[in-house]
């Protein structure tokens, strides 16, 4: 798999990773067989990063991640994050980072986590007090590198005045379009950026369905991407960039990745799913490359992402 260099620290690794938000969110030992089978397979396919955090399932996430990779812990790079409480609201103050990373330390099985990320910011904690906690883990030996992660250009500017920033992960597809705002501060900054929710929360997978079909409760129904009006419009725009997808011999995921790959040479993008054959569909998007027609027409379809008013 071609490799990318993500911030000038020295983190490299696969062009696209995997991201294990929903291994490390269910229960049972059918689950946790199938998330162990879905991670090693993201690796059997050429993978080499691997995105966790606290917040996927509070430790059990890192653990799964961790029994997975334990073979070949020196030829991946392991990501993780802290930042929240358990009612989701955030909390950055010093000793809840340094009791989570020590916890993660020890869920992770490593002496050194590759990368350790600000989950979201917290605005009662300035961003250097964030970074300079960060700081002290790298100084142990016990971080390699620094991300943040829901964040604004302004406070990656200032958190990389405090220690280099090796990478910012936001959302970012074809569908949402935010992260956008990043690139000049990322350029400027030499700085990676991956992209997380790249198929857009299943518009860009061919599974979405009418809201009315997910659960009372689902996270979409607060989505504007559903609601009445966008939903038709933005189910639209996925069926003409299948249409693309198949035109050039590929699925529509393989052609949303290959899309963010084109976007940047810093982004990686990590799309998750506990399903092999897709993960290796997933995978298999480095091999398709965009001519410039192919993103102009990608542009004309869907030129500012979602509908989302
Ligand atoms: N920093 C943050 O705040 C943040 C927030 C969200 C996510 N993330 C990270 O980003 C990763 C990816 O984000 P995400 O899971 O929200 O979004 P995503 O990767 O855009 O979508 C994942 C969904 O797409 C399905 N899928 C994946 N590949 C497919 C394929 N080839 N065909 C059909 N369906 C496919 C998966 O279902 P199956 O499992 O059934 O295949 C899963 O439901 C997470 O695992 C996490 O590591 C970070």
């Amino acid at each position: 798999m071609e490799q990318r260099t993500i911030g000038q620290q020295g983190l490299t690794a696969s062009a696209i990773g995997y991201g294990t938000m929903d291994t490390g969110l269910g229960d049972g030992a059918n689950y946790d067989a199938a998330s162990l089978s879905a991670i090693r397979s993201a690796h059997e396919a050429g993978v080499t990063h691997f995105d966790t955090a606290q917040l996927y399932g509070w430790g059990k996430g890192e653990r799964l991640v961790a029994e997975a990779l334990s073979s070949i812990r020196d030829e991946v790079t392991i990501a993780t994050k802290f930042g929240f409480t358990p009612r989701f609201t955030p909390d950055s103050r010093p000793e809840h980072i340094r009791d989570v990373v020590d916890a993660s330390l020890r869920n992770l099985r490593v002496d050194s986590i590759d990368v350790l990320y600000q989950h979201i910011d917290d605005p009662t904690v300035p961003v250097e007090d964030v970074v300079g906690v960060m700081k002290e883990f790298v100084e142990a030996g016990k971080v390699k590198y620094l991300g943040l992660s829901n964040t604004t250009p302004e406070n990656v500017r200032r958190a990389h005045a405090v220690h280099p920033i090796s990478v910012v992960q936001s959302s970012y597809s074809i569908f949402d379009r935010s992260s956008e705002e990043f690139f000049p501060v990322l350029e400027e900054l030499g700085i990676g950026l991956i992209a997380y929710r790249p198929l857009a929360r299943g518009f860009l997978t061919g599974g979405v369905k009418p809201l009315d079909e997910y659960p009372e409760g689902d996270f979409r129904r607060r989505n504007p991407w559903w609601a009445p009006g966008n939903f038709e419009a933005n189910l639209a725009i996925s069926e003409e960039i299948t249409a693309l997808a198949h035109s050039r011999g590929a699925t529509l995921p393989q052609l949303a990745l290959a899309w963010l790959l084109a976007r940047k040479p810093y982004i990686m993008p990590i799309p998750g799913s506990r399903n092999a054959e897709r993960v290796a569909e997933n995978t298999a998007a480095v091999n398709l490359e965009l001519s410039a027609d192919d993103l102009d027409r990608i542009d004309r379809i869907a030129p500012n992402g979602a509908h989302a008013r």
